[in-house]
């Protein structure tokens, strides 16, 4: 992300004089943030197309041994659903910091496992992990700049492995997980745990019953207020804000864009295309740290943050299909990812969720989703609902994404979702950022697939 060349040096400075000579239409925050390109990887090129990964299944095992990487808040929140998961055996848990390791290795003992090997081995500590022979997936809830490396280590060890949002933030580590991927012959994810939300599992069933009849068009987004998160001395708050000083992007698109990428079978029969995207100016954590650092000698103070706090993108796909995509985290406002789709037949939309079916008795008016619930809830949350529920991380959808991950590598399935999926979910973060510094310009998707998006998924 640093290494700005001289070629790119040059780029955008061309950029930002195209921006003055474009004169009021640009905004200050965008003139501002063409210097803040960071992906000098516009088109990447493709890596030698391999064996596709799509609808490989994982090897079938009585039990699924797991390494995890990074045990913050996110990677115990994990750990915890997996403790509550028969077949599960955590074998290893790596961080930087060792009370943070001795924590995760207390849930294990407490939840009746052997103490997990412990390593504290400073940035690269997970080497000695994915190097292992006693691990078959390693799961990795680190900042986000150690997804790519820890995945890359772990697929050149041979394991299958995952890790949380965004997989990757240039083209070019995405295309260098998928090589490695089909290289490898072993799956790399994103564990998408909005993908089994009960409500988004509702939704899809209710798209692919054809309830809203042709869907053309969805909407997606992460709008989230993170600012007191963000400014914390401690967890996200040492790493997270930096990504604003970084990038003027939507940093953080696939809470949003997983399931929605269900609902219009991305991968499964269509592919995002291009995308456009625009930022708001940027105010937020500027306001925040005036409300909340008095002390004007704190190192906050030196921070320059370029991203524009509202990002809009609009993505198509190659069948034509749209989706509004939205990332906000430093805005006062309620929680909502939109998980919006639109049909020929009908709507959804949710926060709260609502539902519009032509015909429906009562006019022209939103309906409440639980009629529809007795005959739509997905299996998966008929039958362990309850107990997901219990669990409780984010309202049972987390539980519901690791049963199911452990379900698909106990009895040999393939995976829900793969690394295609992973690097096109993710792709909005880079194109977002190159089409905002370029007037909105469209930005292509690469076909991770190489082709293989036409098809059908098998999973179980
Ligand atoms: N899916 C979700 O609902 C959800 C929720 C929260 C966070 N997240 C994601 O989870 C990831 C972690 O977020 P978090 O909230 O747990 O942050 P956190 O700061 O609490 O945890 C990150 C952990 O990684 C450790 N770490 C840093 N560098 C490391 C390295 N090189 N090797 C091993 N460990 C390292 C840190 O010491 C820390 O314990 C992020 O990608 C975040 O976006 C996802």
């Amino acid at each position: 992300m640093t290494d700005l060349t001289r070629r790119d040096l040059l780029r955008n400075a061309a950029l930002a004089g195209a921006a003055v000579a474009a004169g009021a239409a640009i905004t200050p925050a965008i003139a501002e943030n063409v210097t803040a390109i960071s992906h000098p990887d516009l088109a990447p090129p493709a890596p030698l197309a391999r064996a596709t990964m799509k609808n490989v299944p994982f090897e079938r095992r009585d039990t699924v041994r797991f390494g995890i990487v990074g045990t913050g808040l996110r990677g115990r929140s994990v750990l915890s659903e997996l403790l509550a998961i028969d077949g599960v055996k955590i074998v290893a848990v790596c961080d930087v910091v060792a009370a943070k390791t001795a924590r995760a290795a207390k849930m294990c003992t407490d939840a009746g496992q052997p103490a997990p090997a412990e390593i504290v081995a400073g940035d690269k500590g997970f080497e000695q992990l994915v190097a292992r022979d006693d691990i078959d997936f390693v799961y990795t809830a680190t900042p986000w700049e150690w997804h790519v490396p820890v995945m890359l280590a772990a697929l050149k060890a041979g394991k299958h492995c995952a890790s949380e949002c965004p997989v990757g933030t240039t083209l070019k580590d995405l295309w260098a997980l998928v090589d490695a991927s089909e290289k490898a012959r072993r799956h790399c994810l994103q564990l998408e745990n909005c993908n089994y939300g009960e409500t988004e599992m509702l939704v899809n069933r209710l798209v692919h019953e054809g309830i809203f009849g042709e869907v053309l068009h969805a909407e997606a987004a992460y709008l989230h207020d993170l600012r007191t998160i963000l400014f914390e001395d401690r967890d996200e708050g040492l790493w997270r804000r930096a990504w604003h000083t970084r990038s003027n992007s939507n940093l953080y698109p696939t809470h949003g864009l997983g399931p929605v990428s269900w609902y219009l079978d991305v991968h499964a029969g269509d592919r995002f295309d291009y995308l456009v995207s625009a930022s708001s100016p940027q105010r937020g954590l500027e306001l925040h740290r005036e409300a909340t650092v008095p002390d004007r000698s704190d190192p906050k103070w030196r921070e320059r943050y370029v991203g524009g706090d509202l990002n809009t993108s609009i993505l198509k796909t190659v069948n034509g299909r749209t989706v509004m995509l939205q990332h906000d985290v430093v805005n006062p406002r309620p929680y909502t990812r939109h998980n919006r789709v639109q049909g020929t037949k009908g709507a959804f939309e949710d926060y709260p969720p609502r539902i519009y079916v032509e015909g429906q008795a009562g006019g022209h008016r939103w309906g409440p989703i639980e009629e529809w619930k007795a005959k739509y809830t997905h299996p998966l949350w008929a039958n362990v609902g309850e107990l997901a529920r219990k669990k409780g991380g984010h309202g049972g959808m987390d539980f519901i994404m690791a049963y199911r991950l452990v379900q698909t590598m106990r009895e040999g399935l393939a995976p829900d979702f793969d690394v295609y999926d992973a690097a096109a979910w993710s792709a909005p973060l880079p194109l977002s950022e190159m089409s905002v510094a370029k007037g909105s310009a469209p930005m292509k998707f690469p076909d991770f697939t190489r082709g293989a998006f036409a098809s059908a998924r098998t999973t179980g």
